[in-house]
């Protein structure tokens, strides 16, 4: 989806936006007038008001070039914020993406900001993965290939669009790696996905199982073992700031291709939405990707851990005891709780190696945390009030919301083992908070850390969200990449 921003509308599809209480937006009046009252009319016969949600679509209108002219509204003015033209940007995107129009242009955004939220919207609401369809009808193909927002402060406009557009990437990457099948996507032909980023910049780096092995990551191999693919650490490096030396940000993601509980196997029932439980990596690739893409003046390093998680005879069992690279034992209680064993050898990597002034991990970790939360808000848990209040106003500035859950060592109690330092599992109880008390076993000196549960948000319905095609939401760049932006930046 080409996106631009103009002086003047021209294109297959235009369409007006206007507030609530406006009979005809005053962003058509020229129009209205050039038609001679048809789009009026079309508007009182349609009892166009303005309200949010509100579209009156008008095919080949009389007086004007346009083979259709659309109006909408956007609701009351003062309740408008920037969801309303994401969302506003993404409804118009998706009507028209099969209707036979190649251009829109959107007329009547009432700020810089808000033509660049129409214009995010647009273009997030204009994602498909349509990349294993041989079948797809000709009419059933899209035809929307550009959308303009127009008049305003053009220039300024395309300079608010720079960062949004770079979180757009960042956001149709991790998509992408979302939907890809797993026989397709597995820790090996991630990795290489990961490598091809270097056009952009960014330093890449790929650990094997050998050299996992020689750092002693016991609990993320042993995660692997059970799958015939092998395992990777993948490190991405942006040092965007003046002093190339400073500490940078860690951003760590569970990447787990599929996950099929191992040896303790999950029911069949749904089972291929697993594909998706490397949705934390996702988030930590595509932020990379926006972060690189718009040359954030920062030190971030990103670090993702892959494997698969399979029952086989080389399989883990429950019982075993597994040492972590940071040297603790875990006794493995449920192989089907193998996102902690594998975060918890990348924290101590990215501790170990790069020294980080704070890190934020990001895990499908739990379902219990969708029974928490449900698949609005994503489930914040940190050692650090600081970052958990910029993780939680990024994400209300963004859209992509986070809620604050409770970190605390009454929860040890639940993953104290009788045979080793700990085990894999607390019970029934509080499951997301005893994963997230795991995690912080791991984190050393008070360093700042949080652990973002995306369980509940990595994939969820697209009924009523209309930036979202259904299943993967690409949750995350968008988020990661604000608070990279109001709080690590030179
Ligand atoms: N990947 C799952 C968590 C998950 C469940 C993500 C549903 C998205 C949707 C994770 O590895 C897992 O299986 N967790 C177990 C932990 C339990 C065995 C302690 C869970 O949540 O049931
Ligand atoms: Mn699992
Ligand atoms: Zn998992």
């Amino acid at each position: 989806m080409k996106i631009t921003f103009k002086d003047a509308a021209k294109a297959d599809a235009i369409a007006y936006l206007g507030f609530e209480g406006e009979a005809v937006p005053a962003s058509a009046k020229s129009a209205d007038e050039a038609s001679n009252g048809v789009l009026a009319k079309a508007a009182e016969a349609a009892r166009f008001e303005g309200k949010s949600g509100q579209v009156v679509e008008i095919l080949a209108p009389a007086g004007s070039e346009a083979s259709r002219v659309l109006l909408v509204g956007l609701g009351k003015e003062d309740k408008a914020t920037d969801r309303t033209y994401e969302n506003t940007g993404a409804t118009l995107a998706k009507k028209l993406q099969t209707s036979g129009a190649k251009t829109l242009d959107i007329v009547g955004a009432a700020s810089v900001d808000a033509s660049a939220r129409l214009a995010l919207g647009a273009r997030l609401a204009s994602y498909r993965f349509d990349n294993y369809r041989t079948d797809k009808k000709d009419d059933k193909k899209p035809t929307l290939g550009e959308v303009a927002i127009v008049g305003g402060a053009v220039k300024d406009a395309e300079a608010a669009w720079v960062r949004l557009s770079a979180t757009a990437d960042g956001t149709e990457l991790a998509r992408d790696l979302m939907n890809e099948p797993p026989n397709v996507l597995q820790p090996e032909t991630y990795a290489e996905r990961i490598k091809e980023l270097e056009s952009l910049g960014l330093e890449v780096e790929i650990l094997d199982e050998p050299a996992m092995q020689k750092l002693g990551m016991g609990s993320l191999l042993g995660v692997g073992q059970g799958s015939v693919k092998g395992s990777r650490l993948v490190v991405m490096k942006w040092n965007g700031a003046k002093d190339k030396k400073a500490a940078p940000l860690a951003l760590v993601g569970k990447g787990v291709t599929f996950d099929t509980g191992g040896i303790s196997l999950k029911p069949g029932a749904s089972m291929e939405d697993m594909k998706g439980d490397m949705g934390g990596s996702a988030a930590v690739v595509g932020a990379m990707k926006s972060l690189a893409t718009r040359k954030a003046k920062a030190n971030v390093v990103g670090l993702v851990g892959l494997v698969e998680n399979m029952p086989d005879g080389n399989a883990i069992r429950p019982g075993d005891i597994l040492t972590t690279a940071a040297g603790k034992t875990v006794e493995v209680q449920n192989t089907d709780a193998e996102g902690r064993l594998v975060l918890v050898d990348v924290l101590w990597y990215a501790q170990e190696k790069h020294k980080p002034r704070a890190i934020i991990d990001l895990a499908t970790l739990t379902g219990a945390i969708m029974i928490a939360l449900g698949d609005e808000f994503a489930g914040v848990f940190s050692n650090n009030d600081e970052l958990a209040s910029q993780i939680e106003s990024a994400g209300k500035a963004e859209g992509e919301i986070t809620w604050r859950m409770p970190l605390s060592t009454t929860y040890d109690k639940q993953i104290d083992s009788q045979f080793a330092d700990m085990r894999n599992m607390g019970g029934r109880l509080a499951g997301s908070a005893t994963a997230a008390q795991f995690l912080q076993r791991f984190i050393e000196n008070d360093t700042p850390w949080a652990h973002i549960d995306i369980a509940g948000v990595a994939w969820r319905s697209g009924k009523n969200r209309p930036m979202e095609a259904g299943w993967a939401s690409g949750y995350g760049p968008r988020l990661l990449d604000r608070i990279v932006a109001d709080n690590f930046e030179d």
